[in-house]
């Protein structure tokens, strides 16, 4: 089938998750804990790449984006002046009969409960923040929440930041953290969760300026998408937010929107935040977040143009994108599953292996490939089976690049190389290897 038409089942990929250590359901043991996981050896390998990606496209390689790291936790007064504590809601309806409870607006008008078939409620309106208590003692000062989003703590450093680095507006923070939402109903594995990681930049502009820069980050995205992550083009789009559906500090969103097996759903959200969080934020703590540019000797409060998405949600969308079965011969065992990850994203770079395993002096020149790669990039060993099978196990986790040690690399230093997307193999000597797949690495 061409790889175009391929829709990967949820199922699938949720087995091949877990069979291979990339996601496991959290706390499973003990029946498992709804909207929460947990990443195994090579899901939390693929995360940091996705995170390495998006901090290098959007502070390292930029003059005007500097990063920030600021606390989980934030006191109840930072959530009522940025309108969380009023706004952050979900419409929630609740089935008469079997109790269960439901997002209104995943019913879609529905009057009769998806899984009894029971009435439901009207809808009412449910904080999804997590509360919290700071220090023993229990009082209204004590009250302090989860953040629903890393960008109140940008907002509440920008002064800070502003201060303590030489940049002018327009500038930007970047941030990559945890955030945590009570989700009233979660699902479709990683889609929607409780406790998530997103990738959030704060950049500050001139009022006025906004509808310009709001364009130029949603292109620049679009950019970071199809180029840098290697989604494929058709099976992402951007669509406008209806004035309806906006968030509350929101002047314009536009959303990423991904083809997901379950439909098309948001992947990141663009919006315009306008000066609504700063002034917020002045207004809340009394304490001057004006900015005053040298140059126009004007003082203004910053407008922000924000765009944000979740690292759990790429990975998800990573995965789906990368998903593809192949037949590879006439028999039905000549089928493979692969993973066609760009190559700087795949938890492994490369495979080692020995021919066989039975034979010392290959497996001895084996390993000291292995031993001089592996201070450069993640590098898998694998003794187990025949190559064939090993092959198959790399290419189901998306390792881009097979070294094969043979009978002729003990006469002539050369290896096999072997390709994961066309596999191909050429062979090539063993000096200048590193250089090989760190040149490969860079091309992309
Ligand atoms: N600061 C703006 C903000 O938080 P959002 O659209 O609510 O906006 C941004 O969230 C992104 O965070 C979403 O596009 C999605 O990728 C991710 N996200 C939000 N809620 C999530 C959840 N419950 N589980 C996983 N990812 C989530």
């Amino acid at each position: 089938m061409a790889i175009e038409e391929q829709i990967v089942s949820m199922d699938k990929l949720v087995a091949l998750c877990k069979r291979r250590g990339f996601v496991f359901g959290s706390s499973e043991l003990y029946g498992g804990l709804s909207g929460f996981w947990d990443y195994g050896p090579l899901g939390v390998e693929l995360k940091q790449n996705i995170k390495r990606a998006w901090w290098r496209a959007n502070v390292h390689l930029r003059d005007d984006v500097v990063g920030l790291e600021s606390a989980l936790i934030m006191p109840s007064a930072i959530w009522a002046a940025s309108g969380h504590l009023q706004n952050f809601n979900d419409p929630l309806v609740e089935c008469q009969s079997c109790k269960r409870r439901f997002r209104a607006d995943d019913l879609e008008g529905a009057t009769v409960c998806p899984q009894c078939g029971g009435p439901l409620s009207e809808a009412r309106q449910f904080n999804t923040m997590f509360q919290t208590q700071v220090g023993p003692v229990a009082d209204e000062g004590s009250i302090a929440y989860l953040r629903p989003e890393t960008a109140q703590g940008t907002f509440v450093n920008f002064k800070n930041v502003l201060q303590s680095t030489p940049h002018k507006i327009p500038f930007g923070i970047a941030q990559i953290g945890k955030s945590f939402r009570n989700e009233i109903t979660t699902g479709n594995f990683i889609f929607r969760s409780r406790e998530f990681e997103q990738m959030e930049l704060e950049f500050f502009v001139k009022p006025g300026t906004d509808d310009e820069w709001f364009d130029y980050w949603r292109d620049e995205r679009m950019r970071w998408w199809t180029h840098d992550i290697g989604i494929r083009p058709q099976n992402i789009r951007l669509r406008d937010h209806a004035v309806s559906e906006l968030s509350h500090y929101s002047k314009q969103t536009s959303d990423f929107e991904y083809r997901y097996p379950f439909g098309t759903r948001e992947l990141e959200g663009v919006a315009d935040r306008t000066d609504f969080d700063l002034k917020a934020h002045m207004a809340g703590s009394g304490i001057d977040l004006t900015y005053y540019d040298d140059e126009t000797q004007e003082r203004y409060v910053p407008y922000v143009i924000e765009p944000a998405v979740g690292v759990d949600r790429t990975f998800l969308v990573v995965l789906l994108d990368a998903y593809d079965e192949e037949q590879t011969g006439p028999k039905p065992s000549d089928r493979r599953t692969v993973l066609r990850l760009k190559s700087q994203l795949a938890p492994y770079k490369v495979a080692v292996f020995p021919l066989v395993a039975n034979k010392p002096d290959l497996v001895a020149r084996a390993r000291s490939i292995y031993a001089t790669l592996k201070p450069e990039m993640m590098v898998a060993w694998d003794s187990i089976g025949n190559v064939g099978k090993r092959y198959r196990r790399q290419d189901e986790v998306g390792t881009p690049w097979c070294v094969t040690v043979d009978y002729q690399t003990l006469e002539d230093s050369t290896v096999t190389v072997r390709d994961r997307d066309t596999m191909t193999q050429e062979r090539h000597p063993v000096v200048g290897l590193s250089d090989l797949f760190r040149e490969r690495l860079v091309a992309g």
